[in-house]
């Protein structure tokens, strides 16, 4: 049996064994409850609904139909819900043939609204948790989705949160949201907590073979989530405690946060003092233990690391408790597009260019290789800054046709010939691996690469500065 983490209780924290508050007779009720829906998840009749069929929805929508489920997504914006009923897959990391046949034999299906709730024995939520300007948590989408659930919950639904959040999400601000239809968790409905930890692009760790996490508010949740979740994933990480799974989330986000900070601060040392960054990082890698490999870049993008440490930020406060490491980081990784506007103005200033005089190109605005994803990026605030100062900058982006991100809004242009020699500046700020780096080094006047993509360009290297 697990036990449940130390932890100060405070006045709203719940009991962790089964409630005795229940008669005999209500406790073989809910024993009942819980079996009957146990056996619907081991026979896979039970109906799946997942709301938010985005990044993290879709996948998992796939992997609950592969293995028979019926899934059921309610996802909001209209237009996705017809490209799902359609058969026509938006997510990059799905197979689309496996797309269209899963959506043809009826095992995925998606609705707008949450009229079918009742219909659904688990459901599971993976909408935004996004941060407001000031940069606290904005559970806006959490918190709407909870209360709409609340109006058709019925007895026996299992309801598990993904959405990355603060620990005490769960337990806190959804619990009493679900429990204002009269229903009570551990009796008639089961809550749990489970993170997402999917990373888009990668091919080797999916949804389903990438070790699931999984908390219940109370032991009766934990049972049915967990029963839940080994039906897909191969691995499912047992925790105590709703918070501990919200933790265990937020910790791995800031663990790469603080990383990359680490590496950026390094950058912008080896900037000051001459040295090539890359060559360092390059030459510490080849350590085989107590070493891990992170890098420098033109800051940090997504919809997890530059946002999830925030939260934990925000609820340590909570505690009287300051997140050092979260606060620096967050200070090193955001002012990284500011250093890479401030190199790229020397780099024009040393051509003899004046910035304000200057076209610039920017490769890639996607945060990550490779991905169609610009959402945080800082690609957007590379562009954003130097448009500020009156270079008139351009992008092409093979992933990313156009795009709308913190009041900037701009087309991709065509990589052309001309185009490349045309700038006074390339800045590289997302490293895909379809352009051919030697060619762009070669018609450009200058690259400023913050990504080392241009690492195998052997030819004209005098014409690359790096991060
Ligand atoms: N993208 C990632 O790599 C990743 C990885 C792990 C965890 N997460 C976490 O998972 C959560 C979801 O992220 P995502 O990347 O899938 O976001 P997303 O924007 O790709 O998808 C969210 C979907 O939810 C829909 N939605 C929003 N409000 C809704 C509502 N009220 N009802 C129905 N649908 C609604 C949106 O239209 C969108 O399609 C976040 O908390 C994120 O931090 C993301």
């Amino acid at each position: 049996m697990l036990q449940p983490s130390r932890r100060p209780l405070k006045s709203h924290a719940v009991p962790r064994t089964p409630l005795r508050l229940h008669s005999d007779q209500i406790e073989a009720e809910v024993a009942e409850r819980v079996e009957t829906l146990v056996n619907k998840i081991e026979k896979r009749s039970a109906v799946v609904g997942i709301v938010g069929l985005g990044y993290v929805g879709l996948p998992f929508a796939v992997e609950k139909a592969k293995v028979g489920f019926k899934v059921l997504g309610i996802e909001h914006n209209v237009e996705r819900a017809e490209r799902v009923n359609r058969g026509d897959n938006y997510i990059p990391d799905i197979p689309d043939d496996e797309f269209r046949q899963l959506v043809h034999e009826g095992l995925i299906e998606a609705v707008t609204d949450y009229a079918q709730v009742p219909d659904m024995d688990v459901i599971v939520i993976c909408v935004p948790t996004p941060l407001t300007k000031n940069l606290n948590p904005d559970l806006q989408f959490v918190e709407g989705v909870t209360r709409e659930l609340s109006r058709y919950l019925r007895p026996g639904q299992l309801i598990s949160l993904e959405s990355t959040t603060y620990p005490g999400t769960t337990q806190e601000v959804m619990l009493p949201i679900l429990e204002t239809s009269g229903l009570k968790a551990e009796r008639d409905f089961f809550l749990a907590h489970s993170p997402e930890r999917v990373d888009p692009g990668n091919a080797r760790y999916t949804t389903k073979n990438t070790n699931k996490v999984v908390g219940g508010v109370g032991p009766l949740s934990h049972k049915v989530a967990v029963t839940f979740y080994s039906q897909t994933i191969e691995k499912v990480v047992q925790v105590s405690s709703a918070e501990a799974a919200e933790m265990v989330k937020v910790y791995e986000n800031t663990f790469r946060a603080v990383n990359i900070a680490l590496v950026n601060e390094l950058a912008l040392l080896c900037d000051r003092m001459g040295l090539n960054v890359w060559e360092v990082l390059d030459a510490a890698f080849t350590k085989p233990f107590g070493i891990m490999p992170f890098y420098p870049g033109p800051g940090v993008g997504g919809h997890c690391i530059p946002l999830d440490p925030h939260y934990l930020e925000w609820k340590a406060r909570e505690y009287n408790f300051n997140t050092h490491f979260i606060a620096l980081a967050g200070e090193i990784n955001r002012g990284m597009p500011r250093f890479v506007r401030d190199k790229a103005f020397r780099v024009l200033n040393r051509l003899g260019v004046a910035p304000s005089r200057s076209k610039i190109l920017i490769l890639g605005v996607s945060y990550k290789r490779d991905l169609g994803d610009f959402r945080e990026s800082p690609a957007v605030e590379v562009i954003k800054l130097l448009e500020e100062d009156g270079a008139d900058v351009v992008y092409h982006d093979p992933h990313v046709p156009s795009f709308e991100e913190h009041g900037v809004s701009m087309d991709s242009v065509p990589l052309t010939d001309e185009l490349l020699q045309e700038v006074n500046l390339v800045i590289i700020t997302a490293d895909h691996t379809s352009v051919d780096y030697q060619r762009v080094v070669d018609l450009a006047t200058h690259v400023l690469d913050t990504r080392n993509a241009t690492k195998k360009v052997t030819k004209n290297r005098e014409k690359i500065t790096l991060l």
